[in-house]
């Protein structure tokens, strides 16, 4: 089968594609036939090998962990899923890359049936975006109805995802991104809109129970001031994990202060599939690559000025 490899980690342009066997699944498996593959920023990372998945890569190895495609075949131990059915996930969690590829093997605990009236496209955007936006907002944040928050980065792949979820909690949300986002950023309902270009955040929200940070650095520090005492701010990048100025200024403001990690999980990943069906949940997708072009894809990413998300046509 065809798929994107790398042999060793560095810049986007170690991505090869070659030819390589098909995957064979086990007992407990599923064989998934890949139409769309989804791009995450940790895919990138993974491959330049800064990130602390990248040391549970076997090199060579497929990267991706996105998915929506038709099921190609299933293990004898498996019965929730047959031959034809239509379906998405994150499958390749923790660091162990496979949706680059024409066909991957899955656990069927990781997937769930795509609704017919969302797109693959669609599908394939949001597992791993979807369920750490999901994640953030209901069991880091906890966030309820009246409740006030912020939420960086709000167009970009997990903050616009985040929004929504916030919203359907009944949260009022502010969120920051360039003047290009106002417009889409208003219609999946966010309540405060901030130019981060032209505004600091930081004078125009304070106050809030909550603040979700997909940016780290100076925007995780000067967020705690925008949450009131006894409040959470999330951050995502983990190569921020730990950082000591911002468990100090946590400590001075009395915020609490969490680094999570995604984990994929196929009930939580019905949820999101219900959201989608029922139209409550949409997904933004800026720019569909198809698979030669892996390499490009991943410069998009790295820009972290894409809005919404990127995914890979595999067939
Ligand atoms: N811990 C975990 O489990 C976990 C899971 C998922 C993601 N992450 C991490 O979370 C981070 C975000 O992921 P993502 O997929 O959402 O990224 P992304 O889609 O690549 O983020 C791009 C967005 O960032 C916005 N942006 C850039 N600079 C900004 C600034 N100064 N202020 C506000 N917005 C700014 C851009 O908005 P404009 O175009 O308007 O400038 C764009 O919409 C990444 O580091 C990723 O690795 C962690």
């Amino acid at each position: 089968m065809k798929a994107a490899i790398i042999n060793h980690f560095g810049p986007p342009e170690v991505l090869e594609i070659t030819e390589i066997e098909k995957p064979v699944p086990n007992d407990d498996e599923v064989l998934i036939k890949i139409k769309f593959a989804g791009i995450n920023p940790v895919d990138t990372k993974v491959r330049a090998g800064t990130s602390g998945m990248s040391k549970n890569l076997q090199l060579s190895a497929i990267l991706g962990w996105d998915v929506s495609g038709t099921i190609e075949s299933v293990g004898k131990n498996v019965s929730e899923f047959k031959t034809g059915d239509e379906v998405f996930g994150c499958i390749g969690f923790p660091g162990l890359g496979k949706t680059y590829a024409e066909f991957a093997v899955a656990d069927p605990k990781l997937i769930t049936k795509k609704p017919a009236n969302v797109s693959f496209e669609e599908a394939a955007a949001v597992p791993l975006a979807g369920l750490t936006a999901y994640q953030a907002i209901h069991e880091h944040l906890k966030v309820s109805e009246g409740q006030r928050i912020l939420i960086q980065a709000a167009a970009g792949g997990v903050g616009h995802l985040a929004v929504q979820f916030a919203k359907l909690n009944g949260a009022f949300v502010a969120g920051t991104a360039s003047g290009k986002n106002e417009d889409f950023l208003r219609s999946i309902g966010i309540d405060l809109f901030i130019n981060y270009k032209k505004e600091k955040f930081e004078k125009v929200f304070k106050n809030g129970d909550a603040a979700l940070d997909a940016m780290g650095g100076e925007i995780l520090y000067r967020s705690f001031s925008c949450v009131k005492k006894g409040g959470r701010v999330v951050c995502l990048p983990s190569s921020t994990k730990n950082d000591p100025k911002a468990i100090e200024l946590a400590r001075q403001f009395n915020v609490e202060l969490i680094w999570p990690m995604m984990h994929p999980g196929g009930e939580e990943m019905s949820i999101i599939a219900g959201l989608l069906e029922e139209k409550k949940l949409v997904v933004k997708i800026d720019k569909i690559f198809v698979l030669d072009d892996i390499v490009e894809a991943h410069k998009a990413i790295e820009t972290h000025g894409t809005d919404g998300k990127v995914i890979v046509k595999i067939r």
